[in-house]
Parts: structure tokens; C-alpha cells; sequence
């Protein structure tokens, strides 16, 4: 979808025009977004044409873990002081063989590729995606096993199977990670704190259904399981998204956000965001995330 954005109010999918008579907010999109003629443009949508499009939204295609669709429309201002994918890549280099944990459809295991080590395997549960990424990484003979990696779950690998266990945004069970790593081997984990989006929850009367996501809860349990940490690091920061159509396929591909969210049934929370928008304010929410690396003593 296009919308046109503004170079002075970044926050908005503006050029915005001022609040019409009847208060509804103004949202200046591309002519063939919505079907109705240009000259139609310069004039704010009202409620039933904002709904309409927030339902087409929350119909847009999405697949596998890619967020392409909100290039443009959302931010993230986290001044995390590492990287992911840098430290992953190391790591792999320095690995025969190796697992990602709850892979999605392969992307980012798939933009690690210049540094895979001879053996390695991934695994993922949401069926869509055990389907995607079969396909794109049994390409380069990695091979998907359809297996959820819970806090509590056990996962069908020997002991002391892998030099290094990936994880990014993923659940895990810290005793099996403990169990399949060699001796000397490392765990990389990045995650989303479980205080991420607290205040985005709270608009719509929600909470994190992983409370225990946090370094407090892991941390001990990889001790536990006959692990040393190297390092914790973590970073609060903000994210936001331009308009309130981004954050509506936001809410529908992490269908965790907000459990049962549909424009329909949200629609009183989704007006006060767009009228908080239209106020100044940006759309904008706690992103708390955390690395932990840990090594197998
Ligand atoms: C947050 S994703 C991260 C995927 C990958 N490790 C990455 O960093 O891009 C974690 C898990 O959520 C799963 N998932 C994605 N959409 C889902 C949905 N609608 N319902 C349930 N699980 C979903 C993914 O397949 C994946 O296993």
C-alpha cells in the first residue's frame, strides 16, 4: 500500500490534512489504494473509509518471518550495542556443527549462509513455516525438524550433538540445550523481553503471555544445565509505526500481541490510537530485547 509520507512529521502517513468538521482525521493515501478519484484525495477519510482500509490491512499477505510489508512504516529506535547477526556469523565460523531453534521460514538462517558450517540442522513448529522453510533450506540440505522447542519440551537430537545452538526470538528449554551441546560448545541466544510492548498491550487490554521471558528466568536454568554465561547484555528501547494501518498488520502476523485482535473487535482502541496520532503523539511503544551467550563447561 502507498501513502505518501511527510518530511517534517515523521511519525505520520501524512502529508496530513487539518482535522474536517465532522473531527475525523485526515490520511492522504495514493488514488489506487482505496479506488475513489484523486480529486477525493485532499479531503480527510471519514470512519467507514478508515475502517475499510484497516480491514484491507489486516488482510495483506504475509509469510514466513518477513516484515517487508512495513518497510517504511515501522521504527525501531533500540540502542542495543550488539549485533545478532555479526556475533551468529562468528560464531558459526567457528562451528562444525550447529542448530537454529525456531528458524520461521529460514531468513535470517538463510542470510547467514556464507558462514554455515558443514552440519547443520533447524527446527520449527508453526505448521506454514515448517512447510516454508523445509522448502527453502532442504535447497541447500539443511534439514527442518517439525518440533516445538518449549520451555519445558525435549528435542530429538543426541547429547552433545552440536558445537552451537542459535536461537533468535525464539522459545527453548534451557535442560535440552544444556544436553545436545558438545562440551565447549556455545549457546547464542537474542530475545524479546517479555516487557516489550507492555504499553501497546495495555491500549487494548492485554498482556505478554510469556511473562517469564526475561534473562532472570533463563539465566539460572542455564546454569542449571551445566552452563557458563559469557555474556548478558540487554536494551530497552522504542518502536512505532507511521500510521495505524502498520500497526494493524503488526497485530495480526504476532497474533500474540494481542490475543483475538481484529479490526472489528479492536475498532474503539484503533480510533483513539489514530486520534492520538492525529494530536502529535507518536504511535510509539516499549522494545525491550537481550542477548545471552553461554558455554557448555
Ligand atoms: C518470532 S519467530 C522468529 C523466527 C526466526 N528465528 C527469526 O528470527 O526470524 C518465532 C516463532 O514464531 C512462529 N510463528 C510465526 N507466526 C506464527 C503464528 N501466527 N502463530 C504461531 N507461531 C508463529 C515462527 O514460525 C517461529 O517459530
Amino acid at each position: 500500500m502507498a501513502i505518501k509520507r511527510s518530511m517534517t512529521r515523521p511519525y505520520r502517513s501524512g502529508p496530513f490534512e487539518p482535522a474536517s468538521a465532522s473531527g475525523q482525521p485526515g490520511y492522504w493515501l495514493e488514488p489506487q489504494t482505496l479506488g475513489i478519484a484523486p480529486g477525493r484525495l485532499n479531503k480527510p477519510l471519514n470512519q467507514l473509509e478508515l475502517l475499510d482500509l484497516w480491514r484491507r490491512e489486516e488482510q495483506e499477505p504475509f509469510s514466513g518471518w518477513d516484515f517487508r510489508h512495513l518497510n517504511g512504516r515501522h521504527w525501531t529506535d533500540d540502542p542495543k550495542t550488539w549485533s545478532y547477526m555479526d556475533h551468529a556469523s562468528e560464531l558459526l565460523r567457528q562451528s562444525k556443527s550447529a542448530v537454529d531453534l525456531d528458524t520461521g521460514g529460514g531468513e535470517q538462517l538463510l542470510e547467514l549462509r556464507p558462514h554455515w558450517p558443514t552440519k547443520l540442522y533447524a527446527t520449527e513448529s508453526y505448521p506454514p513455516n515448517v512447510k516454508l522453510a523445509t522448502e527453502r533450506l532442504a535447497l541447500y540440505g539443511v534439514k527442518v525438524f517439525d518440533v516445538a522447542t518449549t520451555y519445558d519440551g525435549l528435542m530429538p537430537f543426541a547429547d552433545g550433538e552440536f558445537d552451537l545452538v542459535l536461537n533468535r526470538h525464539g522459545s527453548f528449554n534451557p535442560a535440552e540445550v544444556g544436553r545436545v551441546l558438545a562440551p565447549g560448545g556455545t549457546f547464542f541466544t537474542q530475545q524479546v523481553h517479555a516487557r516489550t510492548n507492555w504499553d501497546l498491550q495495555a491500549v487494548f487490554g492485554a498482556k505478554t503471555p510469556w511473562p517469564d521471558a526475561k534473562p532472570e528466568y533463563y539465566v539460572p536454568r542455564l546454569e542449571s544445565a551445566g552452563l557458563t554465561i559469557v555474556h548478558v547484555k540487554e536494551s530497552i528501547g522504542r518502536h512505532g509505526f507511521t500510521d495505524v494501518g502498520a500497526l494493524i498488520f503488526y497485530l495480526k502476523v504476532i497474533p500474540w500481541t494481542v490475543p483475538g485482535f481484529s479490526v472489528d473487535t479492536h475498532q474503539q482502541a484503533l480510533l483513539s490510537l489514530h486520534q492520538r496520532l492525529e494530536g502529535g503523539q507518536p504511535l510509539a511503544f516499549e522494545w525491550r530485547s537481550y542477548v545471552i551467550e553461554a558455554r557448555k563447561s
